[in-house]
């Protein structure tokens, strides 16, 4: 039995903040931000929830794959900003969107939290206990964005994605490979709860992202490859078998390189950062949403995801369309 997407939906903010308006408000440029990264602009949370975001992305993945909420057995949602520590932000989903049935909770995979998903819920359909899950990258990351750090701030932007996941005899996902890296995890973290009882003084500061992006960029242009031509091997293909390579966008630079160690055309490595910047667990479900929508996706084609990140964590897998 094999697992296989079957729809897509995303939702964005309705703000959209581009690189000259943050150069109004700290000391940056639009030089800067576009020619190191390929960010020209981001959609900004205002009203917008992770839930809410991810309960519409939902939906319009529902609608595109043919089910309803009825026949959802499983949500899983791939987040590092929750709207809240509990309940969950799959339970809010489950409950905006009327799955009454399907069990749902979140994962923290940082960046691979949509891939961390889908293998969770490979995994699971492949047993029979369940047929149709829902999986979801959603983040409103700009709530733990430090917006005095310049070097940060300016990458990321808040989004949601979402995918109809089913099982099918006839395959789909074809191989995966995922791994983390927890000691050098603090090169990109975000430190939250301290211990906070009668024995100890605990600060209420607030924290927010801290990155080593040299760190992050050496991690990603190797580990990233050296995945990929894993599972590609593990499905018994060639790199110049896949039609499409949906990574993790986080940077312009890093894709280039990822295309150069692989040998392939960047052309084969669609972008989505140039609009909405790095929403970590929701980049590659609105990637692939925008894949689908542009009808750049036939049936057959091979197309190979990949995510990585804060943990540190990195996973791909390879996917016949
Ligand atoms: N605008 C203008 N100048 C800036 C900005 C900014 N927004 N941010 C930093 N600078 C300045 C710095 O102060 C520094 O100035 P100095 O030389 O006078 O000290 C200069 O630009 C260079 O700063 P660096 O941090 O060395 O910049 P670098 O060339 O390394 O580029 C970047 C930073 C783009 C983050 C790079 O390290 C990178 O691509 N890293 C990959 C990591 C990444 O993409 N992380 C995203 C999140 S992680 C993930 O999703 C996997």
């Amino acid at each position: 039995m094999g697992t296989r997407i079957i729809g897509t939906g995303s939702c964005l903010p309705g703000t959209v903040v581009t690189n000259d308006d943050l150069a109004k408000i700290m000391d940056t440029s639009d030089e800067w931000i576009s020619t190191r990264t390929g960010i020209r602009e981001r959609h900004l949370a205002k009203e917008e929830t992770t839930a809410g975001m991810s309960a519409e992305a939902a939906g319009r993945a529902m609608e595109n794959a043919g089910v309803t909420a009825q026949d959802i057995d499983l949500i899983i949602v791939g987040t590092v900003t929750a709207d809240n520590v509990t309940p969950a932000c799959a339970c809010e989903v489950q409950a905006l969107i009327g799955a009454d049935h399907a069990v749902a909770f979140d994962i923290n995979a940082a960046c691979s939290g949509f891939m961390f998903a889908l293998h969770i819920a490979h995994a699971w359909l492949q047993t029979g206990v369940y047929r149709t899950a829902l999986i979801i990258g959603a983040e409103t990351l700009s709530k733990i964005m430090d917006w005095s750090d310049r070097s940060t701030c300016v990458l990321f932007g808040d989004g949601a994605g979402a995918a109809v996941v089913r099982a099918d005899e006839r395959g789909g996902l074809l191989a995966f490979d995922q791994g983390t890296d927890g000691v050098r995890g603090r090169v990109l973290s975000c430190p939250n709860r301290s211990n906070n009882n009668p024995l100890v003084r605990t600060s209420k500061e607030l924290q927010y992202v801290h990155m080593d992006g040299q760190e992050v960029y050496k991690f990603a242009v190797t580990q990233v490859p050296a995945s990929l031509q894993k599972t590609v091997e593990a499905a018994g293909l060639n790199v110049g078998d896949i039609d499409y390579f949906a990574l993790h966008q986080a940077n312009i630079r890093i894709l280039q390189a990822v295309a150069k160690r692989l040998k392939v055309s960047e052309e084969k490595f669609p972008v989505s950062l140039d609009h909405c910047g790095n929403i970590s667990a929701a980049s590659v479900p609105i990637l692939l949403d925008e894949m689908n929508r542009q009808g750049l996706l036939k049936p057959g084609m091979k197309v190979a995801l990949a995510g990585f990140g804060g943990g540190l964590t990195w996973a791909s897998a390879v996917l016949e369309w």
